[in-house]
């Protein structure tokens, strides 16, 4: 499968899916594969202050279909990390080549603005290749405020893509753990971060088909720690 990151806003929480959610993938077993596909290099970065980090690349590969499906294919899971842009030729390229697309957002109208365009361009894709699955990921969400408590129901009631259920709250560890080129729920296994990232991935087994009848089981037992 192929997960990526996107929206055309910076700071939502694309390089910390991407990399806590190889990092979770390579817990359970599976052969992941990051591509970092924004020039920033975030992900890249990560990947040199630790060790143990999931094997990562560059995402220049993506110009070419061809030599990135033959990179790829010894590989269970790739998830490809995107700029901040909208039409720019890796997170097209990055689109072109994905299963899955996961795009975040917390609750400010900034990030509702611009998630309508990367929406816009996710449901055209949809359209030419059905198959095609993304959802977006409600992030950085602060538990006890007004604004959190009501902005699912008043701004993605009617969001034309699926929005996951399970919700990231803002939490420090996820901060740590960037810091420490982690993922979160390698770096603060204990921490409610950890069971959010985990629940979230079960969500995104589910809405790719990978996962049917266990998925509610298996979320009760992440919730149950
Ligand atoms: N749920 C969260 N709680 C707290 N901090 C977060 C959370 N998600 C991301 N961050 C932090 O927000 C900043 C931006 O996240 P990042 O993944 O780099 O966003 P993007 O790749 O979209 O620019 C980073 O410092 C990251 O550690
Ligand atoms: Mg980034």
């Amino acid at each position: 499968m192929i997960i990526v990151c996107c929206s055309q806003k910076g700071g939502v929480g694309k390089t910390s899916l991407a990399t806590s959610i190889a990092w979770e993938l390579r817990e359970q077993d599976t052969r992941v594969l990051i591509v970092d596909a924004d020039p920033q290099g975030t992900a890249w970065q990560m990947a040199q202050c630790c060790k143990d980090a999931p094997e990562t690349i560059h995402g220049d590969l993506l110009a070419d279909p061809l030599k990135f499906r033959e990179r790829t294919a010894s590989y269970d899971c790739v998830c490809i990390d995107t700029p901040p842009t909208l039409f720019g030729d890796y997170q097209t390229n990055a689109i072109s080549v994905a299963d899955m697309v996961l795009i975040p957002m917390s609750h400010s109208a900034g990030d509702l603005w611009s998630a309508a365009g990367t929406i816009r361009v996710m449901l055209q894709a949809m359209n030419k290749r059905p198959k095609l699955k993304a959802g977006i990921v409600y992030n950085r969400k602060s538990p006890s405020t007004v604004l959190a408590k009501t902005w699912r129901d008043e701004q993605l009631s009617d969001c034309p893509l699926h929005v996951f259920p399970t919700e990231i709250t803002y939490r420090v560890a996820w901060q740590e753990a960037m810091n420490k080129g982690m993922g979160v729920a390698q770096y603060a296994p204990k921490d409610k971060a950890a069971s959010e990232l985990k629940a979230l991935l079960l969500d995104m087994l589910v809405h790719a088909g990978v996962l049917k009848g266990q998925a509610a089981v298996s979320k009760k037992e992440v919730a149950n720690g």
